[in-house]
């Protein structure tokens, strides 16, 4: 890493491949002045490498990924991916807005998963370049349809991504439609912070008081559930693996972690640390901040040996996500502060990947 110091940050463009319609893929490959380099293609705005040092230096890839493009089209379960329009699920991918009952795509069973079968995680997004002195970036955008998905409106979608030369991968998304809709943007990369193996040992720190149980289907009942005594409970950190095997009833129906967590009761504009993970043999950090009211924790439990990419094949709980989100099945929920977006109003949000190290 230090011969990299004092480098200005850059950012080149790679021709990644072509799409079965002949549109091209663009790679886009973001530097900062330390050494940290990320790897994003148009195709789904996926990131496809994150390579961070450890604690002595070493540089090494921390995200979960597949080696070609056709394995992204054919198998991608959301590695790296923006996901849209809407993160997590939607209950029988059915929800009524001003009086108006829309169906959605379902590709979940019955539900609808981040953003149907279709969603921005398999589209093909424009990607422009940009340098400052402090940060590498590419500007992602996107137009969806009015229809895409079963969704009302026209979406106009952009996202930043601005790797910064203090160690920060920084993303602001918005969009705006010309119908009422709903909206809730997240990143869904899949971590290792070892670089491989499974991440039972990370110690994960969640900022979190509640959690949302969910029901059959993951569909959250609509209660916040004290953390307190339960598994769930990552207020201080612990190494993820700890309670994961414990006989409780929400584990079982999410056969681990796979629940949202509440960050706040209601959205607002503050930016505020949501997770810290640390990765004990490496001495790698990664914390994640978000504006969000809510943290999707995954831990990586439908991970089953099937996959490969990058030399490894990925096997049970190698990986896993913080999705930044609103509340999954916002839109059927009263309780849970609204993912509407209507004409006139532009949607808002930012998270940010923050890396360091424990030495
Ligand atoms: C969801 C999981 C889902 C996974 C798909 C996560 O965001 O919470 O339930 O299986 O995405 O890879």
């Amino acid at each position: 890493m230090n011969q990299q110091k004092n480098k200005l940050p850059s950012v080149e463009m790679h021709h990644y491949g072509k799409l079965a319609d002949g549109s091209e893929v663009t790679l886009a490959t973001l530097r900062n002045a330390n050494g940290i380099e990320l790897d994003i293609i148009s195709y789904g705005g996926i990131i496809t490498r994150m390579i961070v040092p450890d604690a002595r230096g070493r540089m090494g890839d921390i995200v979960l990924g597949l080696d070609t493009l056709e394995a992204y089209v054919t198998s991608n379960p959301y590695f790296g991916a923006l996901i849209g329009r809407y993160g997590n699920r939607i209950a029988n991918g059915r929800f009524t807005l001003d009086g108006k009952t829309y169906q959605l795509a379902s590709n979940d069973g019955e539900n609808h998963l981040h953003g149907g079968v279709q969603g921005f995680d398999k589209k093909n997004w424009g990607m422009a370049p940009y340098v400052t002195d402090h940060s590498a970036a590419v500007v992602m955008t996107l137009t969806s349809p009015d229809g895409d998905q079963g969704y009302p409106g026209k979406l106009d979608t952009r996202v930043t991504y601005e790797l910064t030369n203090d160690n920060e991968l920084d993303m602001h998304f918005s969009a705006t439609t010309d119908k009422a809709t709903i909206v809730n943007l997240t990143q869904h990369s899949y971590f290792n912070l070892a670089g491989s193996g499974d991440i039972l040992g990370h110690e994960l720190m969640i900022d979190a008081e509640h959690f949302t149980p969910v029901g059959k289907g993951l569909i959250p009942t609509g209660e916040l559930r004290p953390v307190a005594d339960t598994p769930f409970d990552f207020r201080q950190a612990k190494p993820i693996g700890k309670d994961i095997l414990a006989d409780d009833e929400q584990l079982k129906l999410g056969l681990g972690f796979d629940h949202n967590f509440v960050l706040k009761d209601a959205a607002d504009e503050e930016l505020a640390l949501a997770a810290r993970v640390t990765e004990p043999t490496t001495g790698r950090v990664l914390e994640v901040l978000t504006v969000e009211p809510g943290v999707q924790f995954y831990s990586g439990n439908f991970l089953d040996g099937t996959l490969t990419g990058k030399g490894m094949t990925y096997q049970h709980r190698s990986g896993f996500c913080l999705e930044p989100q609103h509340f999954p099945d916002s839109p059927n929920q009263a309780g849970f502060p609204s993912a509407a977006l209507r004409p006139g109003e532009t949607y808002s949000t930012r998270i940010v990947y923050r890396f360091s190290t424990t030495r």
